[in-house]
């Protein structure tokens, strides 16, 4: 199911005075955008994310600086560079992410289809490669 997970590259308005990015729910994103958030701040070493989510699909973009999203869908792993702010990556549901190797100064914005929502987390891995290995996903693999 990691092939699920792609880049997206937004438009992108070239500019002598800047240049400028935009995006649309349902037409640069493949879903409705509930809800966006974003990391700052984050010391070096640090890690976030480590977790998966049973509804909630997710785009993440470097908005400054640079940092690597470990997507994994409980049997492939793979590492993706973001550091340019018009490229997002998808991730849909059911995939286990990890933020690392932040560059100083940077921003993760997260354009999210759901609000906030603990029950919709999963936080365990071992529980994760369960839910994977019993189908839990299968199925919503088909709207994607
Ligand atoms: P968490 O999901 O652990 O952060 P990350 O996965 O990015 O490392 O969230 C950290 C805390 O922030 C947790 O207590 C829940 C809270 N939180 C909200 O209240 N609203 C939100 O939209 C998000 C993303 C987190």
């Amino acid at each position: 199911r990691i092939r699920l997970c792609r880049m997206i590259d937004f438009p992108v308005v070239t500019d002598y005075r800047g240049n400028l990015t935009f995006i649309e729910e349902c037409k640069h994103v493949p879903f409705e955008i509930k809800r966006v958030y974003y990391l700052y701040d984050v010391p070096t070493g640090a890690t976030r994310g480590g977790h998966a989510h049973i509804e909630l699909e997710q785009v993440i973009i470097a908005l400054s600086g640079s940092f690597e999203v470990i997507i994994d869908d409980g049997y492939t792993r793979k590492k993706v560079f973001l550091n340019r702010p018009h490229y997002g990556l998808y991730i849909p549901r059911g995939i286990w992410r990890e933020l690392v190797n932040f560059s100083s100064n940077s921003v993760a914005l997260v354009l999210a289809s759901m609000p906030y929502d603990e029950k919709d987390y999963i936080r365990d891995y071992e529980k994760f490669r369960k839910m994977v290995r019993e189908g839990f996903w299968d199925e919503s693999d088909k709207r994607v």
